[in-house]
């Protein structure tokens, strides 16, 4: 179970990560693989197919990045960061999720302080998160990072203060995307090599 903010941490067999543009699909298809209660969940209200391929597109734009826990090329939980265009406001929001059979090993603990650090990073001094009032995974894993929890009956605000970038937390975001880097690389490198080959081209 991985309780580490270290770079490339392993959790279980797969390892989280900063997921690129070119890995939309990825994210993508675990968004579609979301049953109706943690789509409700994640999103407030429910949501259809069409909508889900609509906002992994839009995702990756501008002023948004993207954490994932990807286990055998498979992203199988995601946290992401939006908001970050807005400098001036010094604000961003964090959303996670993470498929039913991969939960309470420690991924979405992983994801959220992953997420702090990016947002530290990029001058987000106060991060804003929306959970349903009956959402005690989000609401006891938001309390975990001293999160302030207000709202009432329709939904419940995070609010998270994140503190400064530090050369720390730059090092430590440095050092994770680069490793994120080369799993990426090392799986496209995967899918258009037989694994036979290049285990002869590396001497293996
Ligand atoms: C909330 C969510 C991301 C947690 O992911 P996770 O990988 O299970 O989280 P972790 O394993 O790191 O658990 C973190 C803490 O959350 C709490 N928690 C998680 N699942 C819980 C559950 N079913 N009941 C009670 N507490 C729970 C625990 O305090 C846990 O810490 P602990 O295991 O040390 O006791 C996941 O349940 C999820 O995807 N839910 C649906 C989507 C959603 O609600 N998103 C939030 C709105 S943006």
């Amino acid at each position: 179970m991985a309780r580490s903010k270290s770079a490339g941490k392993k959790t279980g067999n797969g390892v989280v990560r900063r997921l690129w543009p070119t890995e939309r699909e990825l994210f993508k298809e675990h968004l579609l693989r979301l049953d109706a209660t943690t789509r409700h969940q994640r999103f407030g209200t429910a949501v259809n197919d069409a909508f889900l391929e609509n906002y992994a597109t839009t995702t990756f734009g501008v002023g948004g990045l993207v954490y994932a826990y990807v286990e055998d090329d498979v992203v199988r939980g995601a946290a992401e960061l939006r908001g970050l265009d807005d400098i001036v406001a010094q604000t961003g929001e964090a959303a996670f999720s993470v498929e039913t059979d991969w939960r309470r090993r420690g991924i979405g603990s992983d994801l959220f302080g992953r997420l702090i650090t990016a947002a530290r990073n990029r001058g987000v001094r106060t991060l804003y998160m929306a959970c349903l009032p009956g959402n005690a995974p989000m609401r006891r894993l938001a309390a975990k990072f001293e999160a302030d929890l207000v709202g009432g009956y329709a939904d419940i605000e995070g609010v998270i203060a994140t503190g400064g970038p530090t050369p720390f937390t730059i090092l430590d975001e440095a050092l994770d995307n680069a490793t994120g880097f080369a799993t990426m690389a090392l799986s496209i490198q995967k899918s258009f090599w037989p694994t036979t080959l290049l285990a002869r081209a590396w001497g293996a």
